[in-house]
Order: C-alpha cells, then structure tokens, then sequence
C-alpha cells in the first residue's frame, strides 16, 4: 500500500483505465452516502458530472450535491475487480468536492475532458449543469495492477471487452494536430508500443521497429533535417518563398510541440526472399500494410488512455535524412512519424464514408 498526493506512471494509467468509481460524501450529521460515477481526470483533479436528471433544479437536489454543499470532505473510489487476482488494484482519493458551476474556467476544463471518456455525454446538456470537481488531499493505492513499470502497462488496458467497447474506440480515434504542453506518460508510451507489438505480420515476422523521442534535442534535429529536405522539394516544385517558410515552419513545430514522437520504421530483414520481383513486392507491401496495422493498434491503445494522436507521412519522402538524424541502423526504413499527446484543439474531422459507400459487394 503507498500514501502520497502525486500519482505514479501506473497510477495515473489505472485511473484513466476505469470506467467508473465510487463517489462517497456524507452530511452534515457524517452519515455517509456513496454512489457509482463517470468520472474524468485531467492529471491533478477529478470531474464527475451531474446528468441523471433531466432538470439542472432537480440535479442539484441530489443527495451527494446537498452533502457537498454541507461537508466539502469526500473519497473518490477507482477500484478494480478480476477473478485473476494479479490484476486487482484500487486508488483511493481523499479529496475536497466543490461544485463547479457554469461558466467556471475549471468547469469548461472538465466538460470536454468528460466527452471524451464518455461519448453518451456528447449528446446532453450538461452545460447548464454543476459538476463536482475533486481535489485530492491524499491518495491510497493498493494492487498489482497500479505497480510502476511494464506490469502496470500490461495488465489494465490490452485485454480486449474488459476495460473499453471496441467501436466507440475506433470511431472515437481521430487525428490531431496540436496538444497541450503536457508530458506523456512513460507507462503509456509502453502501452502503445505494447499494443504495436501484437499487430498482425506475414509470416508472424513483425517487420518494423520504433524510434521514441520525448526529449527536445532529439526532436529538433528531425524537425531541422526533415525540414531541410523538404525544402529542397517545395523548391524543385517552383513553390514561392514564402510558401515554402510558412509550410516548413507549421511542419517544424508540429514536430517539435508534440509532447512524444513514435517514428515508425519498416524493417524487412526477416521477411522471405524471392528470385522474382513481382513476388518480392508483394512480401514488400505485406510487410507495409503489416506496419499500418501496427501503427493503428498504438494509435487506438494511445486513445483508449486519454491521450490523441496524429500520422506525419513525411519520414517516408525523406528516409535516409531521418535516419541519419537519428543515428539509426541503415536496415530501417522509416515511414510514419506519430505524434502523441494530450489533446489542445478539436481537430475538424473528414467525414467517413457509410458502409454502403465502402463494400462493393455483400452477399
Ligand atoms: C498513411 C497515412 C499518412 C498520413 N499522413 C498525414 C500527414 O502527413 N499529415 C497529417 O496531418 N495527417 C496525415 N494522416 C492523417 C489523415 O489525414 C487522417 O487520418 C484523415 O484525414 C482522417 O481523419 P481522422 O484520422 O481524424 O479520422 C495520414 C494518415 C495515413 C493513414
């Protein structure tokens, strides 16, 4: 068991991990009241709508609001259960409730951090409504489950129908360009490289590997070489000057503000060698869709933890320049730059086509 104030890597994975907690309070008398929530976490506090009821007067007669409003004392419970007992863990959270009201700057923090747990939320008017708002005094945590390190990353989040419904998972992704100035997780990171790793691949010979940049230095150099090579092109294309700045310096600091960097390489290796090339290409573009299907599994375990993501192609125009910034193996090919974070601006987002658009036959 620790007692602290501060959450570690596998803490702060558990608690975006769960579902739902345990809100107690009690009242002015100390009987106590405890009831489930949907709850969200934005790295220091936690945020539980009021949405039972279908009027905002009849939210704030609520039992756990009439406490709070008597008693600001409260206890946060994310705990979880599973038959294998190496996966139990709990978080408990002394904290202090307050009721956010609309129009509070830390209420309009909460509400897009609640949609994005929570899709059903998108669809009701929880503008008009307080929200609890629990700041934490003291944190218990306890279980396997919530151990720093690789077991924490393992255990909660990649065993699939347990944690998350696959669908909202998959339709939820989507790609983003701009985060907040807030460090990634190292757990999660792990979680997404996790992820990569049970990707499908021909002939099970998982051909790619990947580079992670989270330190500045490291990210610059790519920025300043791939931005150097791109140049070159815009030039070749006849692009005016001022094009080719305003282009290179939106594509420098999108690599350089994303809070961690996931460069994608094609390693081919191990696959099989043929004598023709008809064949060799084909084990070429297996390999290929192989490292897509690699990417979006990190992409999806990225968002099922709360962070986003986005896919920079560049690395593919310019492969040698990225490997010699990096100082990488001439045997990896790089293709895909992921960029992962927390999320600053809502990205507008293409449409999709219908299943009836996509399936060309289905009989
Ligand atoms: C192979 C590939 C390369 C991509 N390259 C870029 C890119 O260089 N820059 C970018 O902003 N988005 C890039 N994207 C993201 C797409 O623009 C995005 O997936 C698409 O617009 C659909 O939006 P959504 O991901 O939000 O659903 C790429 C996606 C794929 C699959």
């Amino acid at each position: 068991m620790t007692t602290r104030s501060r959450l570690s890597d596998g803490e702060i994975a558990f608690v975006h991990a769960q579902r739902a907690a345990r809100l107690a309070t009690s009242d002015a008398e100390g009987h106590p009241h405890v009831v489930p929530v949907c709850y969200a976490f934005d790295g220091e506090r936690y945020y539980t709508p009021l949405d039972e009821k279908p009027k905002s007067s009849d939210a704030r007669g609520l039992k756990r609001v009439r406490n709070i409003e008597a008693r600001h004392e409260a206890a946060l419970l994310i705990d979880r259960y599973d038959d294998d007992w190496s996966r139990l863990g709990y978080l408990l959270v002394h904290a202090r409730a307050d009721l956010l009201e609309p129009g509070d700057p830390l209420h309009a923090r909460a509400l897009p951090l609640l949609r994005e747990r929570y899709p059903q939320y998108r669809a009701m008017r929880l503008e008009t409504l307080p929200i609890i708002c629990l700041t934490p005094m003291r944190v218990t945590s306890w279980g396997p489950a919530l151990a720093a390190g690789a077991s924490a990353v393992t255990s909660p989040w990649l065993e699939p129908g347990r944690d998350l419904d696959f669908l909202p998972l998959a339709r939820g992704r989507r790609s983003v360009r701009a985060y907040q100035d807030r460090p990634v997780p190292r757990a999660a990171l792990e979680a997404m490289l996790e992820a990569a790793r049970w990707a499908p691949s021909p002939h099970g010979r998982q051909p790619w590997r990947f580079a992670v940049l989270t330190r500045d230095e490291p990210k610059r150099r790519l920025a300043e070489a791939m931005g150097e090579e791109w140049r070159g092109t815009l030039a070749m294309d006849g692009e005016p000057e001022e094009v080719i700045q305003l282009r290179l310096d939106k594509s420098r600091e999108r690599i350089r503000a994303a809070p961690a960097l996931i460069l994608a390489c094609l390693y081919l290796d191990d696959l099989d060698r043929y004598p023709d090339p008809a064949r060799q290409r084909a084990e070429e573009t297996m390999a290929i869709q192989s490292l897509g299907a690699a990417i979006q599994n990190m992409l999806l375990a990225a968002y099922s933890l709360g962070l986003d993501t986005g896919w920079m192609c560049a690395p593919l125009f310019a492969p040698a320049t990225v490997r010699a910034a990096l100082d990488l193996d001439a045997a990896l090919i790089p293709h895909a730059l992921i960029t992962a974070g927390y999320i600053a601006r809502e990205p507008k987002r293409r449409p999709h086509r219908s299943i009836e658009e996509l399936v060309v036959r289905f009989e």
